[in-house]
């Protein structure tokens, strides 16, 4: 099991002193530390959210990270014709096409692959002869999985969203759709990926899901870090995914 983590909160706390002072001498934290640190303690691979209205990623850290850290980097971005360019010229190992509406705090729903293939398959296309591997974040719906399959994605993320944020019945039936979801995508070839809301607390949960080959988290780990340091969260998490058999 791969666990990627997003340092997108970093970013964050940096804009929200520095946001129009990114060039002076004493803006942080670093990004580039963060990245470093995560990779200390045992990340496989550093995912950044460039956003459309840059609220905490900027292109230049993703340059950065792409050019200073030795680990697989995974960009999240919008499927628009922009952030197309510039993951074309960024060249990530992996890049995960995510919904974007500007007023949402955190991604909110999967994307609509199912519909929208015309205009997804062209940018998967171009992305992946670049060399950048595309997964597709999805709710956990047997037609956004077939669709992701039918337009060439190499992976799935399935969005564990609705499962993190609910108990009881509802997180039994989002554990089942999950499942369901990722045999479907197992079956017609595709990687499965699941991330977000994903916590120590709800891993045992989130075992009852098959083929799942990568966690990517972010929010618990860089709250966790306020209190143990970032290598030491992501070590926590590292440890808890490995006392798993996935
Ligand atoms: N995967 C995707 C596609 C996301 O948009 C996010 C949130 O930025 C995550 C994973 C990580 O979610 P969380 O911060 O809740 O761990």
């Amino acid at each position: 099991m791969h666990l990627g983590v997003n340092i997108d909160h970093v970013a964050t706390l940096r804009q929200a002193r520095y946001a129009t002072m990114l060039d002076s001498h004493n803006t942080e934290p670093s990004i580039l530390a963060a990245a470093q640190a995560a990779m200390a303690g045992g990340a496989d691979s550093i995912t950044l959210h460039v956003r459309e209205d840059r609220r905490h990623m900027q292109d230049a850290d993703a340059m950065a990270v792409r050019r200073d850290i030795p680990l697989p980097l995974n960009l999240e971005m919008g499927a628009t014709q922009a952030m197309l360019q510039f993951a074309l010229e960024l060249k990530p190992d992996f890049v995960c096409l995510v919904p974007e509406r500007r007023e949402e705090i955190t991604t909110e729903g999967g994307l609509s692959v199912a519909g929208n293939e015309a205009t997804l398959q062209p940018l998967v296309s171009a992305l992946q002869a670049n060399g950048s591997k595309v997964s597709m974040f999805i709710d956990p719906e047997p037609e956004q999985v077939r669709a992701s399959a039918a337009i060439g994605a190499a992976m799935i993320e399935l969005h564990t969203g609705r499962f993190a944020n609910t108990l009881g019945a509802e997180r039994a039936a989002e554990t089942a759709r999950l499942v369901a979801a990722a045999e479907l995508g197992h079956q017609l070839g595709l990687e499965v990926h699941a991330g977000h809301g994903i916590q120590i607390a709800n891993l045992a949960e989130l075992n009852a899901v098959p083929h799942l080959t990568e966690l990517n988290i972010g929010h618990t780990i860089i709250a966790r870090s306020i209190f143990t340091g970032l290598t030491a969260a992501v070590r926590e998490m590292k440890e808890a995914i490995e006392s798993f058999q996935w």
